[in-house]
């Protein structure tokens, strides 16, 4: 069964509707914790939309799974995360008029940056991840970076409009995580999956951790968090 590592980002951007302080993250955070989820995810975007570098450091401090953090290559975010060191980084491309991340990172292009902000991570005991998407170029170039871990992007086949091009897009997660694994990476994957649909990606063997967002906060606006966390828990067992 893969683990669980949930984003809390949109609490935040409940919070930030109204540029008040409830609902905390923090909070959230920890009820996600107690119902068994394996991990934290939060994305600090440059333009603070969400998650702020408070909710940062208070929940380096009172996570007790792990905390993931997601971020860009930018200099200036990788100097937070130096200094607050997640237990992991997961490097993602970043557009500022973007609602959610669209797609991985190109490994193959920004291999330079990529591999100047690897480095600053590593050196203060960080693990990396790179969010990429399920594409045998990017994957070889991340190993070539000799990262610890890669996340499959699965939202082409997560917003896959028929049964066709689902299978395909599910066909090449499978290949991208086969590859990944024989190389010596570690894999998990994420965005975009649901009640719905994640139980296609679960049942792929040797993905280590599943990271949703969106449709568990969703859901837990009308069934609560705890509940929501559950329910995901056992779909994907
Ligand atoms: N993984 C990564 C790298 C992401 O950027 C996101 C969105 O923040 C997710 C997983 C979760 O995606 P969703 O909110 O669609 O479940």
């Amino acid at each position: 069964m893969p683990k669980l590592g949930i984003n809390i980002d949109h609490i935040a951007t409940i919070r930030e509707a109204r540029h008040t302080v409830e609902p905390d993250p923090v909070w959230a955070a920890s009820i996600c914790e107690l119902a068994g989820c394996h991990s934290i995810v939060i994305h600090l975007r440059q333009d603070r939309r969400h998650i702020n570098d408070r909710d940062l450091e208070i929940l380096r401090k009172t996570v007790r799974t792990r905390l993931n953090l997601e971020m860009s290559i930018l200099s200036e975010i990788v100097s937070i995360a130096c200094k607050v060191r997640p237990d992991q980084a997961t490097l993602v491309p970043e557009k500022r008029a973007e609602l959610t991340t669209e797609g991985g990172l190109d490994v193959c292009r920004y291999k330079g940056k990529v591999a100047t902000a690897l480095r600053r991570l590593k050196r203060r005991g960080i693990l990396v991840s790179l969010f990429v998407d399920p594409n045998q170029k990017q994957i070889a170039a991340s190993k070539d970076l000799n990262i610890d871990s890669v996340e499959i992007h699965t939202g082409l086949y997560a917003n896959a409009k028929n049964e066709i091009k689902r299978r395909s897009e599910l066909d090449r997660i499978r290949e991208a995580v086969q590859q990944a694994t024989e190389l010596g990476l570690r894999v998990n994957a994420g965005h975009g999956l649901t009640y719905q649909n994640v139980r296609d990606v679960a049942l792929i063997s040797s993905v280590e951790e599943l990271n949703i967002g969106h449709s568990i906060i969703s859901r837990s606006v009308l069934v609560g968090l705890d509940r929501a966390v559950r329910e995901m828990l056992t779909l994907i067992s």
